[in-house]
């Protein structure tokens, strides 16, 4: 196990190698931090560690390559993650790839399902007596808190009927403001529950799969209306030194997100929490990474 001085933190970004993940690595690095990023991308990992030797942090820096479009993937990173980390201080939450057509992950589930809100519910599941084992635990998911756009399409969560790209990412956003809803209302550890939604942002790395024109027109947008990474991730920043008492807090660009809004609706999170449970059992098979069923906890079942 690596030294570690009792005031700096143990920080896992998922979705670190590029984009706001990567700014998030290289800030918690700066700050004194041992960071673990998730990616894809095996070139962009060793980017990562080779910028992280060149500030002195390469012992405090791992890379762990993973398709976390997967369950089974979702289910390595924990193991390897817990060998190595009993604590953990902070998990921030940025996967993401835009898909142009439907694909599927390896256990069959639609991709952008399986990566932009699946692979969040089970780290942020899965770890949870890592969160238990730290003073004061964290989960930061950016996403879109706040906007009203799209929808959880509970009769085709996985798109098989009609599928579109924006659909698609905009159901995840939902999914994401539910799955806090219900970490925050049926907890599984102490974790406090942050959703941020930076606004736009310069990152293009979600966007090198779409085609043109749309690609070319957000590149050029970026280019004129988007924020630094730096700014959007800023006050992310600060979350993991100060994370908030309240269970579940919601970030949309700077102004506090109304918890009571319908995106938020805790009979559709349980409702979520329970079909995402059932798809990972008939997909995969029991996982460690599935929180206490509800029933085993207040031995009333979940269909209420
Ligand atoms: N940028 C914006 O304007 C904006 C606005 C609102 C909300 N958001 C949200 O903010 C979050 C971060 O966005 P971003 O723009 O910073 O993203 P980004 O630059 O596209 O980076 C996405 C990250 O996801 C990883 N990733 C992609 N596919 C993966 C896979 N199959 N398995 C594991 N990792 C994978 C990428 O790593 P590899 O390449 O190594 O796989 C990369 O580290 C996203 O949830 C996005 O929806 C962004």
């Amino acid at each position: 196990m690596r030294k570690q001085s009792p005031s700096k933190k143990t920080v896992v970004v998922q979705g670190g190698t590029d984009g706001m993940g990567r700014g998030m690595v290289m800030a918690r690095l700066k700050a004194g931090d041992t960071v673990i990023a998730l990616g894809s991308n095996v070139e962009k990992g060793r980017r990562l560690s080779r910028e992280a030797a060149a500030l002195g942090a390469g012992d405090r820096f791992r890379f762990i390559r993973a398709n976390l479009s997967s369950i089974a993937e979702n289910e390595r990173v924990v193991a390897e993650i817990r060998e190595q980390h009993p604590v953990i201080d902070a998990l921030v939450l940025c996967a993401n790839r835009q898909a142009p057509q439907r694909e599927v992950s390896p256990e069959g589930l639609e991709f952008t399902f399986g990566l932009y809100y699946l692979s969040r519910y089970l780290l942020s599941h899965g770890l949870r007596a890592e969160f238990d084992a730290a003073p004061a635990p964290v989960i930061i998911n950016i996403a879109a808190a706040g906007l009203k756009v799209g929808k959880v399409n509970f009769a085709d969560l996985q798109f098989e009927e009609k599928y579109s790209t924006i659909r698609a990412q905009m159901q995840a956003g939902r999914t994401n403001d539910l799955l806090g809803r219900s970490l925050a209302d049926e907890p599984s550890s102490k974790a406090r529950i942050v959703l941020y939604h930076p606004g736009f942002t310069k990152t293009l790395g979600g966007i090198a799969h779409l085609k043109q024109p749309v690609k070319g027109i957000i590149t050029f947008l970026s280019k004129v209306a988007a924020k630094s990474v730096e700014a959007a991730i800023a006050p992310m920043v600060a979350v993991i030194d100060s994370p908030p008492s309240e269970r579940l807090t919601g970030i949309n660009q700077g102004k506090s997100v109304d918890l009571t809004m319908d995106t938020f609706d805790p009979a559709r999170a349980r409702k979520l929490a329970e079909v995402t449970r059932r798809l990972v059992v008939t997909h995969h098979g029991q996982s460690p990474l599935l929180p206490e069923a509800a029933k085993d906890r207040d031995g009333k079942g979940f269909s209420r």
